[in-house]
């Protein structure tokens, strides 16, 4: 499906969180939750239903709540906690059977007000839980025309099983009720992607083959494991991060404007982007896994210590991705994401080509090509580094120097808070706008790109190298840049 039905407006005055004790509830979730509350955002009237297996009465999951959001939300961030408990409610459910749904129903009250009113629903727990839930809710009354529901990663571990999801999903809910979340789309400096490349006149005319030489993706992380072993041993950087925030990211540079700033607009064009990525060849990927090593100068243990055992999931993939259309043709985008990386940087670099001819060759000057660096996190930021004459009176040669047009973004906007990504989408799953969420062929696309590369590391057995934890993953990935003249940033 790619065009969407126009959604029936309507603003939840009640929020069904699934999984509201998992480690995304404290950590995210609840934090987001209270900070809207808090500044006036979500309706006054707002009931925030929470539900999960463990055994608590409203009042012992506020005090879990309220212990979640004073470790949780972010230092100086000055929000209201009591009020914001008080809307809170609990009910235990075991979600993986069909009892115990018509109690969680019974808790939420109808949702047929006919007020414009209606419910969204959170879906925080282990995707084999989606089916059972899906049904249970259904069954209760709680899939009608004004319930939405919100869907976190991960859709499945490949294409078959992300359908089988989105099937199950849509066996309840049409599409336009359903919001598949990318948090990455929920980061401002994301978002600010669409507006730099769209609200000015600067970048589009040269936003393409002829003047782009390529693109990198960065998203490096410090973390290790952090006690996912389970999940992430079955999963690996390619489908943690590549199938869904890096490919968004990918998108959201490569796509054609859309036509306006809305939902179906914007998930048109990043499809188009999607389904134009070229299948990978064997050379074009890296995979890596960490080895003891350290960090700012702590020591950590490798990824086999952590797990107790050895494995073969990669904490680290490189690729040579390519975008098969008339904008991109013969433009590598080079990806790389790792666990234990030396710091934790999400940054894309657009490398422009070089002046076609430089007029400054005779006088001993060299020119460098343009580079845009769009930093994500930590810091957000939006670098243009432009050739520049170094001052003087050029009797030894005339000398040009890169120089850096540096936007940092906190300091250009002081007034605005800077919010948690959830914030925003939290706020968007309440009101109904679908812009920054995944449709459903966008899923299948990533998914079926990422299938192939897993295909190729089957057929011709490749497995992780390691690399140093405190390193940027594996030679072979610095291999994989320079042999085409490339040098990841840094
Ligand atoms: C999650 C992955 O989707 O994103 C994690 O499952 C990863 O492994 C996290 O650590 C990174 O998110 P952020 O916002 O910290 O970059």
């Amino acid at each position: 499906m790619t065009a969407t039905a126009a959604a029936p407006h309507f603003t939840a005055n009640k929020l069904l969180l699934f999984g509201a004790t998992g480690d995304l509830a404290q950590r995210m979730l609840l934090p987001s939750l209270c900070a809207l509350d808090s500044d006036g955002l979500l309706p006054d009237d707002i009931r925030i239903i929470c539900t999960a297996r463990s055994e608590y009465d409203d009042d012992g999951f506020r005090e879990f709540a309220r212990d979640a959001l004073t470790r949780f939300l972010p230092a100086g961030r000055a929000v209201k906690i009591e009020p914001f408990l008080e809307k809170l409610s609990y009910q235990a459910l075991d979600a993986s059977t069909p009892e115990g749904f018509d109690v969680l129903a019974k808790k939420v009250g109808g949702v047929d007000t006919g007020d414009n009113r209606g419910l969204s629903i959170f879906l925080s727990t282990a995707p084999f839980l989606f089916e059972p839930t899906i049904a249970g809710l259904q069954a209760n009354g709680l899939a009608s025309g004004n319930v939405r529901i919100g869907l976190e990663k991960p859709l499945g571990t490949d294409l078959a099983t992300s359908c089988q999801i989105n099937d199950a999903v849509a066996a309840a809910f049409p599409e336009h009720r359903i919001f598949r979340i990318d948090h990455y789309l929920g980061k401002e400096t994301v978002q600010n992607l669409l507006a730099l490349r769209f609200a000015n006149i600067l970048f589009e005319p040269l936003w393409n083959a002829a003047h782009i030489d390529h693109v990198q993706i960065t998203v490096a992380e410090t973390v290790g494991l952090e006690g996912r072993v389970g999940f992430y041993d079955g999963a690996g950087a390619l489908r943690d991060m590549v199938q869904n925030h890096m490919l968004q990211l990918l998108a959201l540079v490569a796509m054609e404007p859309p036509t306006s700033f809305d939902a179906t607009p914007i998930r048109d064009e990043k499809v188009k982007v999607l389904r134009s990525l070229r299948r990978v060849a064997r050379d074009e990927t890296v995979r890596g896994q960490y080895r003891a090593g350290a960090i700012a100068g702590k020591a950590v243990p490798g990824y086999d210590e952590e797990l107790g055992k050895d494995s073969d999931t990669e904490t680290f993939v490189a690729i040579k991705a390519h975008v098969d259309n008339w904008r991109w043709k013969g433009v590598p985008f080079y990806l790389r994401t790792g666990k234990r990386m030396p710091e934790r940087t999400t940054e894309i670099i657009v490398k422009f080509r070089d002046v076609p001819f430089s007029i400054f060759a005779d006088r001993g000057a060299r020119t460098q090509p343009n580079t845009l660096v769009i930093g994500i996190q930590p810091k957000e930021n939006i670098r243009l580094s432009l050739m520049a004459k170094v001052p003087g009176l050029d009797r030894e040669g005339l000398r040009l120097r890169s120089v850096p047009l540096d936007i940092t973004m906190p300091d250009a906007f002081a007034g605005p808070e800077r919010r948690i990504a959830y914030e925003r989408l939290l706020l968007d799953l309440v009101e109904g706008d679908q812009t920054l969420f995944v449709r459903r062929d966008e899923v299948e696309a990533q998914w079926d790109w990422i299938d192939a590369i897993r295909a190729t590391w089957d057929e011709h057995d490749i497995s992780p190298k390691t690399y140093t934890a405190g390193s940027y993953g594996p030679s072979a990935a610095i291999a994989l840049a320079e042999r085409d003249g490339v040098t990841w940033h840094e």
